[in-house]
């Protein structure tokens, strides 16, 4: 399998152990099992993804070290609609632009491999099936998300990505956050005396703490099930997605990394106090009292649904009923009277 575990020890197999005591040791059915117990312990499930090399699906072991700090939750997993375990097995996914890669080579396999250096990560190829776009104009009108069936992607530094900037940072599949971004006044989301795990900026648990109290008044009681996520956490992240579902449609629910709203730590996937995790819960905003609460109230605590339903056109993302941004009181209440999207309220001021 292209790419796989198999291929990862191979490629790393002459710096280790000396050709001819490994043959002795070990046939190469043994090799193959030794691959397939590592792909257990590791977790990693190597469907192929097309256009990609296939890379392990993990999204907690694939996490570098450097995204360890701050330490997302354990329940933390890339937002989607689908919970990963009902998930179909990847298969090659037919986009147009993929370059396909060459067969490997077989036919000089060593007949050992060794297994220690599996755990070394090593870069993940970037997938480029889908042509990058030129900066829009500042000014112009609101960028289009897809050209055709696929969406429109850059890499451009937002305008406002200084830590003071917050409300105004516009993250999309064009605009992002540098890499080094990584707001200094991170708090456990416990400051704002609500459940869940995570950190978000001291600047939000004001507001946040009231509004999980009157949620909670409200009979609607409302946990964090996601918040900050550091550069290197959404590589994992968003990684994990394409590989399970491909490229193109993990653009879809995933943002890429540098381009997530929890970069700003001012985001947080929320969900029913004790529920599943929202994005397991068919339409969360419709179907329980906390999303319905949230959907109707958040606005008034600063809080905004940043990918609300039937505005992917503009929003550039699928519906997601869990995620809210907080951009203060004034601007929420600004928002939500325009019956704006956050991307749409934002591009003006940029
Ligand atoms: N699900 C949103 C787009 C994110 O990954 O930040
Ligand atoms: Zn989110």
């Amino acid at each position: 399998m292209p790419g796989g575990v198999d291929e990862v020890l191979v490629s790393v197999r002459p710096r280790v152990v000396p050709r001819r005591r490994r043959s002795r040791r070990l046939s190469r059915p043994s090799l193959v099992l030794i691959g397939l117990i590592v792909a257990g312990v590791t977790g990693c499930a190597i469907p192929v993804v097309a256009g990609n090399a296939a890379r392990p699906a993990d999204r907690t072991t694939a996490v570098p070290a450097s995204a360890a700090a701050p330490t997302p939750s354990p329940t933390v997993r890339p937002t989607a609609r689908r919970s990963v375990a009902s998930r179909p097995a990847a298969t090659p996914e037919p986009v147009a632009t993929a370059t396909p890669k060459p067969a490997p080579r077989r036919t000089s396999r060593p007949t050992v491999v060794v297994p220690a250096p599996v755990a070394t990560p090593r870069p993940l190829p970037t997938p480029t099936p889908i042509p990058t776009a030129p900066p829009p104009v500042l000014g112009g009108p609101l960028p289009a998300c897809r050209a055709g069936a696929l969406p429109v992607l850059s890499d451009v530094v937002t305008p406002h990505h200084a830590y003071a900037d917050w409300a105004l940072s516009l993250l999309d599949t064009r605009y992002m956050l540098p890499a080094s971004y990584a707001p200094p006044d991170l708090e456990p989301v416990s400051a704002a005396a609500v459940a869940g795990s995570g950190q978000l900026r001291a600047l939000v648990m004001p507001d946040l703490k009231e509004m999980a109290a009157a949620a909670k008044a409200a009979s609607a009681p409302i946990q964090v099930f996601s918040a900050y996520r550091s550069y290197a956490y959404q590589v994992s992240a968003f990684d994990g997605w394409v590989a399970v579902d491909g490229w193109v449609a993990a653009l879809n629910s995933s943002a890429r990394p540098g381009h997530s709203e929890h970069q700003l730590g001012t985001a947080i996937d929320v969900g029913s106090l004790g529920g599943a995790p929202p994005w397991n819960v068919r339409d969360w905003a419709a179907t329980t009292k906390a999303g319905a609460w949230m959907a109707a109230n958040a606005w008034r605590y600063g809080w905004v649904m940043s990918y609300p339903a039937g505005r992917t056109d503009v929003t550039c993302y699928a519906y997601e009923p869990w995620h809210y941004r907080y951009v203060g009181r004034a601007a929420a209440a600004e928002l939500h009277a325009a019956g704006e999207t956050l991307r749409q309220w934002l591009w003006p001021q940029q």
